[in-house]
């Protein structure tokens, strides 16, 4: 996989959290082997995970989201840089509001954004996927805080609730087929088996 070791080292360097070279790598494999076209991810913090997508699959388009202005600012400069402008479309808004309005379909979605709304995000997520379309949610143990493996920071307890109720809800519904996998930080693996 080609990844941008710069843009790595940039966020790295700065505290901006950005994928783990596994999930990318699962992320592209799973984009490849299902011939997924479409991509929407969610968070696009700096650019890395939509880059290395866009440079190693045959995806044909990727929109991305970012909340934070500065952040949008440099991923849109690094697109430019490895002129990816034409494949990869970021968007500087709230992922709510982007769900709420999004009238487009995807193959697959990466979920990336606030983990505490990931919850809230999935009926809106199940409606732009396409029948046989891929979420995966990334950091679904949220270093060990979901599995119990290390105890919950108290600001991060709501974080956490909303976590294991995502992980409940995409394995307990009906349109989905979902596993966990123990890739990274844990992805969060779900196929939309139905329209209803
Ligand atoms: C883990 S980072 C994304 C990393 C990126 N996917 C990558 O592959 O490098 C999560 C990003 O979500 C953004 N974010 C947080 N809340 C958001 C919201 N409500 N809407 C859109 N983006 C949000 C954060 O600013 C942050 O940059």
């Amino acid at each position: 996989m080609i990844i941008d070791k710069e843009i790595q080292t940039y966020g790295e360097n700065n505290n901006v959290p950005i994928s783990l070279e596994d999930t990318l790598s699962f992320l592209c494999q799973t984009i490849n082997q299902n011939k997924c076209k479409q991509i929407l991810e969610i968070g696009t913090a700096i650019g890395f995970g939509t880059i290395t997508m866009a440079e190693n699959t045959t995806a044909e388009h990727i929109d991305t989201v970012e909340l934070e202005a500065e952040r949008y600012d440099i991923a849109m400069q690094n697109i430019k840089k490895h002129n990816l402008e034409n494949k990869i479309t970021a968007y500087n808004m709230d992922a709510g509001n982007f769900l709420k309005t999004c009238t487009k379909k995807y193959n697959l979605i990466y979920l990336d954004g606030p983990k505490g709304q990931y919850i809230n995000y999935l009926p809106y997520l199940i409606n732009i996927l396409e029948l046989g379309g891929i979420v995966i949610a990334d950091n679904i143990y949220f270093h060990g805080m979901v599995t119990g493996k290390i105890p919950t920071t108290k600001g991060c307890r709501a974080m956490i609730k909303g976590l294991k109720n995502y992980i409940q809800a995409i394995t307990t519904h009906p349109q989905l087929d979902s596993e966990i996998y123990d890739i990274g930080d844990g992805l969060g693996y779900s196929i939309k088996k139905s329209e209803q």
